[in-house]
């Protein structure tokens, strides 16, 4: 039988964090993922990790950069806790073995960011996530702990008082099903980027478990916040790193113009994200774009700058687009790169169901709001991580025996079966690129409430067919085509959701910018969305944002 006390699933940043923070409580943990954790989506975050650590800086300027880059929608309380709890995680990665850059007098040295007022996002490079989540790996085996290593979570299990107890999983390597109990669960699962096409997201980012929390009663809060970062390849989607702004590189249009002076004539090519990719995409559709994007120039920094600090960029854009960035601007567009929202918890990580946590991309504790600040994700991953793990390790202590169903496990393998026993029908690639490529036309940098009923119809259209689905390889050793099809439930579940949360929300604020509703309305909209899952569809509703000391003001960069 297997049982722990503690069960993580995902392991990237958030998950390895939460993992090594049960384990040094001494209760019993283990950590499932889809994938080898060091393939964890983590290892894409390219610019850095932001803390306030510098003498002319302060956790107040970082909470409340922070809170204006929320576009005033992020809870106050936890982005205080994030910003305080930031100089120390630096420290503590530093000290786990991460080799940050350090400065002319060897100190760690840090580069500027969107919407920050000082530079405070510290780096590797700009392979800051991978540079983290190879040391968190390290940390995390010197515990011994239980990893199941490719693992897929096809079902949240609970107990007979609706307690989430455990989960049903599949060995993707064995394609059997267990029943994997325990007396909490951490989803640390990340993103769900690929519910768009293209996204800088890994093909791995599907949110399962944001999709498995919300068919179990969990609230998915914020969902129509998507993050279009402005600095995106056409070709693929791949990521060009902020980093490369925070250096100094600009944005052109088709007439060589530095267009951002018109936009944000303070902070230029480093305002907030969502600010620049509006600007980026209205140079684009009123015909000042370049084949469908704006120049992204770095010439200006030298050869040798790009090469120490944004090496990995230039290998994105010339093996991508063709284009040497140390010679040529590299055409770039705004991209969905992360979701503000998620599943709803408190700033320790727990979510409205009984021995359930979450955390990182996932979760949604608030600090994010509207729009997130760049190098901030990767900050939280650790901030909240740490603390999912704690609360839930905590949390166990006060658990008694573990009594869940083999009922689970059976309605699991039946469901599988009956999917692997459909007769030919639909191709879920198919459905897959069809549901993308409606998001990124209809819930993108900006939408109107008639592109965002078009791309509802068109989601129930793809669920409808979804039933139709079928199973390619009958097999189950390795069943990627398997995998692929319990994916895509999970990802149109969640269209569904930030359609339906987008047509709720009906004002501009952040990233979710409605033509029809061009204005921020704090009198009716300084509020959270929250969906909960009913068999016709979620239902909206919505929940008060925390204020602690900064009241909203017009936004202007
Ligand atoms: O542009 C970047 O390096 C992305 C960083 C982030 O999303 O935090």
């Amino acid at each position: 039988m297997l049982q722990h006390d503690v069960l993580v699933v995902g392991a990237g940043l958030a998950g390895m964090r939460a993992a090594l923070e049960a384990k040094k409580q001494g209760v019993d943990v283990a950590i499932m993922s889809k994938v080898y954790p060091v393939r964890s989506h983590s290892n894409a975050a390219q610019g850095g990790i932001n803390a306030a650590l510098s003498e002319d800086d302060s956790w107040e300027s970082h909470a409340f950069d922070t809170v204006k880059g929320s576009d005033y929608l992020g809870d106050q309380d936890a982005i205080e806790i994030l910003a305080k709890e930031a100089p120390q995680a630096i420290i503590e990665l530093e000290n786990f073995g991460v080799t940050f850059n350090r400065d002319e007098r060897g100190r760690l040295g840090s580069r500027n960011f969107g919407g920050a007022s000082h530079a405070r996002t510290y780096f590797v490079g700009d392979f800051t996530g991978q540079a983290i989540l190879h040391v968190m790996f390290e940390q995390l085996l010197r515990t011994g702990l239980t990893s199941y290593d490719e693992w897929f979570v096809t079902q949240l299990v609970k107990d007979d008082s609706g307690a989430i107890r455990g989960v049903v999983a599949m060995d993707i390597r064995t394609g059997q099903l267990h029943l994997v109990k325990a007396k909490a669960v951490v989803l640390a699962t990340g993103g769900m980027g690929r519910v768009y096409e293209p996204s800088t997201n890994a093909l791995i980012c599907t949110g399962d478990g944001m999709a498995l929390a919300y068919r179990a009663g969990a609230l998915l809060m914020d969902m129509e916040m998507v993050q279009f970062h402005p600095t995106t390849l056409k070709a693929n989607g791949a990521l060009l790193s902020e980093a490369a702004r925070g250096e100094g590189a600009y944005l052109l249009n088709k007439d060589g113009e530095r267009f951002m002076f018109k936009y944000a004539p303070n902070k230029l090519e480093l305002a907030s994200r969502d600010v620049v990719s509006r600007a980026e995409q209205i140079e684009i559709n009123e015909g000042r774009g370049v084949d469908g994007c704006v120049l992204f120039d770095l010439r200006h920094l030298g050869a040798e700058k790009i090469m120490e600090r944004l090496p990995q960029i230039r290998e994105l854009a010339l093996e991508f687009a063709g284009v040497d960035i140390i010679h040529e601007p590299v055409p770039v567009r705004p991209g969905m790169h992360y979701i503000m929202g998620g599943i709803k918890t408190d700033v320790w990580g727990k979510t409205n169901l009984d021995g359930l946590f979450a955390a990182g991309e996932c979760a949604c504790v608030n600090v994010h709001g509207g729009n997130r600040l760049g190098a901030n994700s990767l900050l939280e991953t650790v901030v909240f991580g740490k603390r999912a793990g704690a609360a839930a390790a905590e949390y166990v202590k006060s658990v008694g025996d573990v009594r869940v169903s083999e009922a689970w496990l059976r309605d699991e393998e039946a469901r599988i079966e009956g999917l692997l026993k459909r007769p030919e029908g639909e191709k879920a690639a198919a459905l897959r690129l069809e549901m993308g490529q409606t998001m990124t036309r209809n819930v993108g940098v900006f939408r109107t409430g008639e592109q965002l009923l078009e791309a509802q119809a068109k989601i129930q259209e793809l669920k409808q067919r979804y039933q139709r689905v079928s199973v390619g390889d009958k097999g189950r050793i390795f069943n990627t085509n398997l995998q692929f099809v319990l994916e895509l439930e999970n990802m149109l579940d969640l269209a569904e959701v930030v359609v339906a949360s987008a047509l709720f929300r009906t004002e501009s604020r952040g990233a979710h910018t409605r033509l029809d509703y061009p204005n921020r309305d704090d009198a009716n909209w300084l509020k959270h969305t929250v969906a909960t899952y009913t068999a016709a569809g979620p239902k909206l509703d919505t929940r008060p944002v925390t204020i602690t000391r900064w009241e909203p003001q017009e936004r202007k960069y």
